[in-house]
């Protein structure tokens, strides 16, 4: 029999929950009954997440930038202060970049590093002490396809989605004995706002819908069975092409 938990009053704090994949996932896992911590740097964009939801007084609205330490700080701090703890954390927002290897700027690859490897692995640390407290502590880190392929002028984005998945690796040892999950979900283009930055060559055809992107996010929250999923990989109908 499937060990399916209910989610009905679990706590989940999203990043990027403004849009895109982040807000498909907010609204799945509203929908199975959670209490939602919403993290991004828009407040309008995460307030009417919070609306669609159907339950907004229900949903800790957090506008942050999360490379910011001192954003970190404000986060832990009303975290623990209104939901006294968590069970999920979705560490989703990130950005992409199109840009050839010999112009990649410093700035722009410092800047790619700090959302989608640093603010992840710092996010990991700071909740951990709060997982531990639960009794289903579920870590998901959304990834993409090129944490293992390489893709003409993704060279800073590529990077920054390996060390995502070497961290995700790593820690999904150090914690399973603990009975904590972290996974990675790495899709390919999905139809958000994104891939227009990272693949202006792609039409929106035969994309990853990104309720699809949180169907799955929903499936690892509650299922906890024996199977220990590290990695789900989605690839888009119309395979990627290799450039
Ligand atoms: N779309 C794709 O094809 C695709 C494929 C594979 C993987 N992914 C991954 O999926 C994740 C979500 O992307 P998406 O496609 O849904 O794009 P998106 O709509 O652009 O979402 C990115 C989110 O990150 C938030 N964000 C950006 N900088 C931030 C910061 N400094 N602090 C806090 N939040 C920040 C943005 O909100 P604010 O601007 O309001 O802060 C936004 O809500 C990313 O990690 C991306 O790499 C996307």
């Amino acid at each position: 029999m499937l060990n399916t938990i209910d989610l009905t009053g679990k706590r989940a704090l999203i990043t990027g929950a403004g849009s895109g994949i982040g807000r498909a996932i907010a609204l799945r896992l509203a929908e199975c009954g959670m209490k939602l911590a919403l993290v991004g740097r828009g407040a309008d964009k995460l307030m009417r997440t919070a609306g669609l939801t159907g339950r907004p007084l229900e949903m800790l609205v957090l506008p942050a930038d999360i490379t910011k330490p001192r954003d970190l700080d404000d986060i832990m701090h009303i975290l623990e202060g209104h939901f006294k703890g968590l069970d999920v954390l979705v560490n989703n927002a990130g950005m992409a970049l199109n840009c050839p290897f010999e112009q990649t700027r410093e700035a722009d690859f410092d800047a790619i590093m700090a959302l989608n490897v640093k603010a992840p692995f710092q996010l990991c640390q700071r909740t951990l002490p709060l997982l531990r407290r639960s009794d289903c502590p579920t870590i998901i880190n959304i990834g993409s396809v090129t944490a293992h392929e390489g893709y003409v002028n993704q060279a800073a984005y590529a990077a920054s989605k390996h060390a995502l998945l070497g961290f995700t690796k790593s820690l999904a040892r150090e914690v399973s004995g603990e009975g904590i999950r972290v996974h990675m979900i790495s899709p390919g283009g999905v139809y958000t706002d994104m891939i227009a930055v990272a693949r202006p060559d792609l039409t929106g055809e035969g994309m990853i819908q990104p309720e699809e992107v949180a169907e799955l996010a929903a499936y690892l929250v509650s299922h906890r069975g024996g199977a220990v999923i590290d990695e789900i990989r989605l690839h888009r109908k119309a395979k990627e092409p290799f450039r």
